[in-house]
């Protein structure tokens, strides 16, 4: 018999999509729960709902539950089989309906190591891995002392956040004055000793906390300055690789980190910083995957798709995708000069007549359409996707997107 999944937020973000196609063609029955109105379903996830229930606000994690239970018992439904959300804010809350119909999955204290940066430092640290010193603030006071215990640089972040909206880099005292203006809507943050170095990302689906896939990808620059500085055009690239001996102690902090976590089944996105001594220090995980199209370049690098092996693993608990690598998988997200709509992109041609051949995607928004918010979505513009078995060829490539070719709104 086929398996009954409530999934939350079947179509938004977007990449959504592909996780309720994945368990639709596993052949789960997909109970899907947003708030976006059944009207206003993007077409190619309609196929693979087999129902859907749309609830006034995704958000309220009581309401939610009540309007779902209600629902299933509407249709007759006694049990579901899975529980299941991949989008950050809403992990907690399907944590809580598994506890509520008690079934299997992860608990909410497990979930809340994922979600809670504070939390989720203290128990990694726990088991003996290198993390950021690091405290928790509520207060300016309890954040003024903090710092002084923890010293210049240091990073300031809100306790639940994603996508480096409100990170902060602090160089010294007249700073901090700054962003604590700039912070008061914060409620609870973390203050964390800065840790300098190169960033990569540890991602994996799991089967019980022991990763059936793994991937590692480099941030270029990290993501703290991909925010900050609109000039840049992020590059993110997979490594091939995994075997060289600089990513050792990364892949060996990632593995641990998941069984101090208690990691159950499913993705993982861990985020990590490698020092100019060569030790690796935590940065932070969730139990979902990443986001920015970092799964489509998981799926260029192996010629798999994950989506689908998420959702067998997920059901099933067995993972059929090949883990052989073949090609580093770098992505280039650009960002245009002035404010409004593109007007003109420069350089294309002469990146594709170079690199055509490697181009797997290229989605530079279009003349006429309106920029997006760099600072809201690390997506920007538009991104090229570039793949070459050879690490220095992904490489330059990726940076040759990045710097010739120029995108306008002026
Ligand atoms: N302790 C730290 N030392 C150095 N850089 C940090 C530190 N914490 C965060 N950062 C930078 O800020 C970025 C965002 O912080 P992160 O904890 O990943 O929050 P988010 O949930 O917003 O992704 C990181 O990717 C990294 O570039
Ligand atoms: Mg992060």
């Amino acid at each position: 018999m086929s398996m009954r999944v409530v999934f939350l937020a079947p179509s938004y973000p977007p990449e959504m999509i592909e996780y309720t196609r994945g368990l639709a063609e596993i052949g789960a029955q997909v109970y899907g729960v947003g708030d976006t109105p059944r009207e206003a379903l993007p077409p190619r996830v309609k196929p693979y709902l087999y129902d859907y229930l749309q609830v006034p606000r995704i958000m309220d994690e009581e309401d939610v539950m009540n309007r779902v239970t209600a629902w299933l018992k509407s249709r007759g439904i006694t049990t579901v089989d899975r529980v299941l959300s991949n989008w950050e804010p809403l992990v907690i809350l399907a944590a809580r309906l598994r506890e509520r119909w008690g079934m299997p999955g992860m608990s909410v204290d497990t979930v809340r190591g994922f979600r809670d940066k504070q939390l989720m430092k203290e128990r990694v640290a726990a088991a003996g891995l290198r993390v950021p010193r690091s405290k928790r603030v509520r207060t300016e006071r309890e954040t003024r002392a903090a710092a002084e215990e923890i010293g210049y640089p240091l990073v300031l972040k809100p306790i639940a956040g994603a996508g480096s909206a409100d990170t902060h880099k602090v160089d010294d005292a007249g700073e901090l004055d700054a962003i604590l203006a700039q912070m008061r809507g914060v409620t609870e943050a973390s203050c964390e000793e800065y840790v300098t170095g190169e960033e990569f990302t540890f991602d994996t689906v799991c089967i019980d906390g022991k990763p059936a896939y793994e991937n590692v990808a480099q941030y270029l620059p990290k993501p703290l300055e991909m925010r900050t500085l609109e000039w840049v055009s992020p590059v993110i690239i997979t490594v091939r690789d995994m075997q060289q001996p600089k990513l050792a102690a990364g892949i060996e902090l990632g593995r641990k980190v998941l069984s101090a976590l208690g990691m159950g089944d499913g993705f993982t996105h861990m985020e990590w910083f490698l020092t100019p001594k060569g030790e690796a220090v935590f940065g932070e995980i969730g139990c979902r995957p990443g986001g920015a199209h970092i799964v489509d370049q998981m799926n260029y690098t192996g010629d798999i798709d994950l989506f689908r092996e998420w959702a067998r693993v997920v059901c099933h608990r067995r993972f059929e995708a090949s883990t052989a690598r073949k090609y580093n998988a770098g992505i280039v997200f650009k960002r245009a000069q002035g404010r409004g709509r593109i007007t003109r992109i420069e350089g294309l041609g002469d990146f594709l007549r170079e690199c055509g051949d490697c181009v797997v995607e290229e989605r530079l928004l279009r003349p006429g359409t309106p920029r997006r918010n760099w600072k809201h979505t690390l997506l920007s513009d538009g991104h090229v996707l570039v793949r070459h078995p050879d690490w220095d060829e992904a490489y330059r490539m990726s940076f040759l997107a990045a710097t010739k070719i120029r995108m306008y709104a002026e």
